[in-house]
């Protein structure tokens, strides 16, 4: 599939506001959705709504077996086990539920260490510090090296002792995406476990959980073509097996008496309540989106554009970027400042114009975005359907917007 074919897939790309196109690179955030997502999303609704696991309709049975296909469709799409696939809303629940996962299993004591990156998100870094705050677990951070990659020695300095490391896999801000097989032998040569915070690497990057070894995979599929409101956790099935569930109800039950219950089967035991269906009927078309264009197409797309922003940015005086500046140490996110001008000031500029959206602001990754500057910072985020030419534009729209208001 070449881009034009792509992008006539995505209605969005097509909407005109003011005479203009729109010029979506706010990809990080969340990704556009192709027709086909929508389409299944649509059929549920029109065809198959019923609720799953729960009627012997033609409908329910219609939409259960969907259901379970969708956590065999990711399990294939991620080199898991179907029971260890648990669909989650996004990747924050993901990792919640590693945490109270972790937590009801009596896994942490007073004084044990878990250890994250410099460069991680709010959803790899709050949950930790509630462990921190209720049983007096340290939490320490991994040091990033000056062109913002991680510090590998620092990691195998502050592994020691640790019971958990939990890395995210591609940054969302300083865009750097650590050397994963490296960190899993540091890791696991520790004996602590490794989560993996994956919701910029899954989207971009062709995962195999087996051969990543980690023990746990968050990842959303809203940043990966799927509707809002879907995720998933892969976990290995041995801590699985081993854990209570996270939330209690309808489904995750096997019996219930008065007075005590016993749970379902893997993955289900985790999924309580009436669950995203529509949504899974969405990450299935989504992940069918993504094979059929295929990570080779997605990756050299990403980094023809990444490397056309850093070229272009560099050439503009009052523009700094923070991250490798290298399409081979990162991902296909440019974090940026004008020295001349706020960030959120310029990305709104930037859509009034020109109907160009980017982010701006802390990217919910607030200690280290603060720390480079308190106002915060913009970005643009590539998928594989942005073109050269709307790099262009983003481009000599952000020196036009410099110019008059910096
Ligand atoms: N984590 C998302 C972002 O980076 C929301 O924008």
């Amino acid at each position: 599939m070449n881009i034009e074919e792509i992008r006539e897939d995505f209605p969005l790309l097509k909407r005109i506001e003011n005479g203009k196109k729109i010029t979506y690179l706010d990809n990080a955030a969340t990704s556009l959705k192709p027709k086909q997502v929508i389409e299944a999303v649509t059929h549920y609704y029109e065809k198959e709504c019923a609720n799953v696991h729960r009627g012997l309709h033609l409908l329910s049975e219609e939409a259960s077996i969907k259901y379970e296909e969708s956590h065999e469709k990711v399990a294939k799409f991620v080199g898991s086990k179907k029971e260890e696939v648990v669909l989650t809303k996004n990747t924050t629940e993901g990792m919640n539920l590693v945490m109270y996962s972790l937590l009801n299993s009596d896994f942490f004591k007073k004084g044990d260490k878990i250890v994250v990156s410099g460069m991680e998100h709010h959803s790899n870094i709050v949950p930790w510090q509630f462990l921190e705050r209720k049983h007096g677990v340290n939490l320490e951070y991994v040091e990033l090296l000056d062109n913002f990659e991680v510090d590998m020695d620092d990691l195998k300095e502050k592994v020691k002792g640790a019971k958990l490391v939990s890395f995210s896999g591609a940054s969302n801000t300083v865009a750097t995406t650590p050397d994963l097989k490296k960190v899993e032998k540091i890791v696991h040569g520790e004996g602590a476990l490794l989560c993996i915070d994956g919701a910029q690497l899954v989207p971009h990057h062709n995962v195999n959980f087996k051969s990543l070894n980690a023990d746990f995979l968050a990842f959303s599929g809203h940043k990966m073509l799927a509707p809002t409101g879907t995720g998933a956790l892969i976990a290995k099935k041995e801590h699985l097996e081993k854990f209570e569930p996270f939330l209690f109800g309808g489904d995750m039950i096997q019996e219930v008496e008065l007075h005590k219950s016993t749970w379902n089967s893997l993955p289900y035991k985790f999924e309580a309540g009436t669950p995203n269906i529509a949504g899974s009927y969405g990450l299935c078309a989504a992940i069918d989106y993504i094979k059929k264009v295929g990570y080779k197409t997605i990756d050299r797309q990403e980094k023809l554009l990444t490397k056309l922003c850093i070229e272009e940015m560099e050439k503009i005086p009052s523009v700094e970027m923070y991250c490798p500046k290298d399409v081979n140490k990162q991902g296909g996110i440019v974090m940026f400042e004008s020295k001349k001008l706020a960030a959120h000031e310029l990305a709104m500029t930037l859509s009034e114009m020109e109907n160009i959206c980017i982010r701006s602001g802390m990217h919910c990754a607030e200690p280290l975005v603060s720390k480079i500057n308190k106002e915060g910072l913009a970005r643009a985020s590539f998928y594989f359907y942005n073109t050269e030419e709307e790099v262009h534009k983003f481009i000599s729209a952000l020196k036009e917007t410099i110019s008059l208001l910096g």
